[in-house]
């Protein structure tokens, strides 16, 4: 193992503080049967993040339980990638106000990406003093520490941002308690370094460290071999893996280890930047079984100039030259993007070119977002800032013209019979394709489960079948 290596996991010291911190919370709080709820905001980093909270909180003694009344600790884990997934997040704390007056002694501490941002930490700091703590993205790890300085009555604690995200280490040992047998989050790395121009993530997530290729195989293995179907392996910039690294393993070479772990499961991973998306990932995909015919490819823009204001360091022609490699690599891909909507100085024509890639790529699905400036970005005091009226008139013409084309590609299905993994519970309706589309049952059949699903209707947002195995 590299010195670099090192660098990015939790030093042995802060590991053992962590841990002790647990075991002294575990013995407090043990004879009281505690309740702990945790609520997420944002993506499913943010989703994997809360799975480790739910671990540790198991660990220091909580049973975790999916409403807030009678909690003795209420973890809020915020996202801050739109303002208004901050406006929710903040309200939502607002209404702790009167849970806390009921229960005094209930701990209540907000982390995740809003609060990762100082005037956020401050504002809580002040404006809501029956908060206990708030937390950086980079101290999950912190948490029980934060919970006992509570239960010993030390002072409440709020970040110095910028100190806490320059730390780049990270902890293998933090507990996680998944919410699925059949599914699971994998985080591979943390961090982004792209800095496209609208984004917080760069800001509020720290560099990009990637974890150690080993580490991850092991959980992995570890996760297969508990029956787990279907593994999703995350990052901000999930296919720039490996370049923090000095063991030569890159994104195509991991994916390489991790489908040679024997059993039957699929691979997905999100969120893929396209500069990364080599041919060689391309080919390993088009090679292995294991990895899921679905590629998430944001485009955020057709236009090339949007493009370069976006700091994305890619144009349309490379763009769709990427997609075509793919098409001819692996002819039964679902590919599906995100595009904003209303960037500054996006003229008519920019929208236009946006409406254009859409028809010329043919998605199968877009996520699409109206652009919400975030301060600190280049892009919040750009000038041309696009008025809301117009953003709302544009979005709604993305979706129609994206809608129609999802339609298309959804009634390409049609006849077929593919692998669905039903969705968790004991009795379902609904699953998933490999490529991730919804394909809703003709009849209840057990969850978790792969199953073959003739497909015998189709619509704008999924399709419809009959199982014909289990
Ligand atoms: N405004 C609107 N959408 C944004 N996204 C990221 N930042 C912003 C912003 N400031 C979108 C991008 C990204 C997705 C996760 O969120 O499309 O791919
Ligand atoms: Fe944000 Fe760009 Fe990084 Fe994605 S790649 S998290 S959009 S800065």
């Amino acid at each position: 193992m590299t010195e670099l290596h090192r660098n990015n996991i939790i030093s042995a010291d802060k590991n053992e503080a962590m841990k002790r911190a647990v075991a002294e919370v575990f013995a407090i709080m043990s004879c009281r049967a505690p309740k702990a709820y945790i609520m997420t905001f944002g993506c499913q980093q943010n989703t994997a993040d809360s799975e480790r909270l739910a671990g540790l909180a198991a660990a220091m003694g909580y049973t975790v339980s999916d409403s807030p009344e009678g909690a003795d600790l209420i973890l809020v884990n915020t996202c801050a990638v739109r303002e208004h997934a901050e406006k929710r997040a903040l309200s939502v704390i607002g209404q702790l106000k009167h849970i806390k007056a009921e229960n005094p002694s209930l701990i209540i501490g907000v982390g995740g990406c809003m609060v990762s941002q100082q005037h956020r930490a401050d504002t809580l700091k002040k404006s809501y003093p029956y908060v206990d703590f708030s937390f950086c993205t980079t101290e999950l790890y912190r948490v029980p520490e934060l919970v006992l300085s509570r239960l010993r009555g030390q002072k409440r604690r709020f970040p110095d941002v910028k100190a806490s995200l320059e730390s780049t280490d990270f902890s293998e040992d933090v507990p996680v308690c998944r919410a699925s047998r059949s599914h699971a989050w994998v985080s591979i790395m943390y961090g982004c370094n792209n800095f496209c121009s609208y984004c917080i993530v760069p800001y509020v997530r720290g560099r990009e460290r990637s974890r150690l290729p080993e580490d991850i195989v092991a959980e992995v293995t570890e996760l297969v071999n508990d029956g787990c179907l279907d593994i999703t392996l995350l990052g901000q910039n999930v296919n720039s893996y490996g370049h923090d690294l000095c063991c030569g393993v890159n994104f195509a070479e991991l994916l390489r280890r991790l489908t040679a772990i024997e059993g039957d499961f699929r691979l997905r991973f999100m969120t893929s930047h396209p500069k990364d998306a080599t041919h060689e990932l391309i080919d390993v995909i088009a090679e292995n079984k294991k990895l899921a015919r679905h590629f998430h490819l944001p485009m955020q823009s057709g236009s090339d100039e949007i493009l370069r204001k976006m700091n994305r360091r890619y144009n349309t022609e490379k763009y769709l030259e990427t997609v075509s490699y793919m098409r001819e690599k692996i002819p039964d891909i679902v590919i599906t993007s995100d595009i904003i909507v209303g960037f500054p100085g996006e003229t008519e024509e920019d929208f236009e070119a946006t409406l254009s890639m859409l028809d010329r790529v043919g998605f199968d699905m877009i996520y699409a977002f109206n652009y919400s400036p975030r301060s600190g970005t280049p892009a919040a005091t750009a000038e041309n800032q696009i008025p809301e009226e117009t953003k709302k008139e544009r979005f709604a013409r993305l979706v129609e013209l994206q809608n129609a084309i999802s339609e298309k590609k959804n009634a390409l299905e049609l006849g077929k019979t593919l692998r669905v993994l039903t969705d968790d519970g004991d009795s379902v309706t609904t699953g998933r394709t490999d490529g991730n589309k919804l394909v809703r049952l003709s009849r209840a059949v057990e969850g978790g489960r792969f199953c073959e699903v003739k497909i015998t209707d189709t619509d704008t947002f999924g399709l419809s079948g009959d199982p014909v195995t289990l």
